[in-house]
């Protein structure tokens, strides 16, 4: 299985993407996941995706498609992969056509009202976990592993207007986009938690 997450900042991508890649056995591609490591492990591409990152802008076409094109082509992903946050802009889904051939793309869809607390709120593990601080009883470690929570540098309410500013402008075409190719399945996320979406993720993946 092929698929692609689309989803505002916030729609559950990550939260969504876990979940899939445990139970299908596919592997998870987040191209945010891959500029972040860039960026602590002070690489050219992190230098150049941090200033991207931190303005709530997408980071170079080009650079990004670069990455997933090399990433698609590892052993690991012959059983099938998830791409998490990629295309994010018409020019990458039309690169992203020559180089893969998609089964499926799976727009979350998300109140916008709701973006905001969920993204200001997160916290996340170094381990790939991501928590709300309303759920986690004042602890500040990880569930999973024990190490310690943090916020992500762009989860703050000005980065986060910018991000969906980006996502309105950019990565919602998208959704035409594979719809145009009988490529699209919407799950509506409403006020639902993370596991009856992700019921209901299944239900589109089992068909
Ligand atoms: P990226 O890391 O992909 O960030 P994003 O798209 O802004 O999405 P998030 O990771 O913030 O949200 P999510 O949908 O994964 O939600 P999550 O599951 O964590 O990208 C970061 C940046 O990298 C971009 O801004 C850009 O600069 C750059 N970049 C990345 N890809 C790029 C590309 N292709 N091209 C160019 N640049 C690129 O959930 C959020 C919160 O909500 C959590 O607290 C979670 O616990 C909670 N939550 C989740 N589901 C539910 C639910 N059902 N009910 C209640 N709470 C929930
Ligand atoms: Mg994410």
């Amino acid at each position: 299985m092929k698929l692609i997450l689309l989803g505002a900042p916030g729609a559950g991508k990550g939260t969504q993407a876990t979940r899939i890649a445990a139970k299908y056995n596919i592997v998870h591609i987040s191209t945010g996941d891959i500029f972040r490591a860039n960026i602590k492990g002070g690489t050219e591409i992190g230098k150049l995706a941090k200033s991207y990152i931190d303005a709530g802008k997408l980071v170079p076409d080009e650079v990004t498609c670069d990455i997933v094109k090399d990433r698609l082509n590892w052993d690991d992903v012959k059983g099938g992969y998830l791409l998490d946050g990629f295309p994010r802009s018409l020019f990458q889904a039309e690169e992203l056509s020559k180089f893969a051939d998609i089964d499926l793309c799976l727009n979350l869809e998300v109140d916008p009202a709701l973006i905001m607390d969920r993204i200001c709120g997160r916290r996340v593990c170094a381990c790939g976990e991501s928590y709300h601080v309303s759920t986690l009883g004042g602890k500040t470690t990880c569930a999973k592993c024990g190490k310690e929570l943090y916020t992500r540098e762009d989860d703050n309410p000005e980065t986060v207007k910018a991000r969906l500013d980006t996502y309105n402008k950019m990565t919602a075409p998208l959704i035409d986009f594979y719809a145009a190719k009988n490529k699209l399945a919407t799950v509506v996320c409403g006020t639902k938690t993370p596991d009856e979406v992700f019921e209901a993720v299944c239900r589109v993946l089992d068909k």
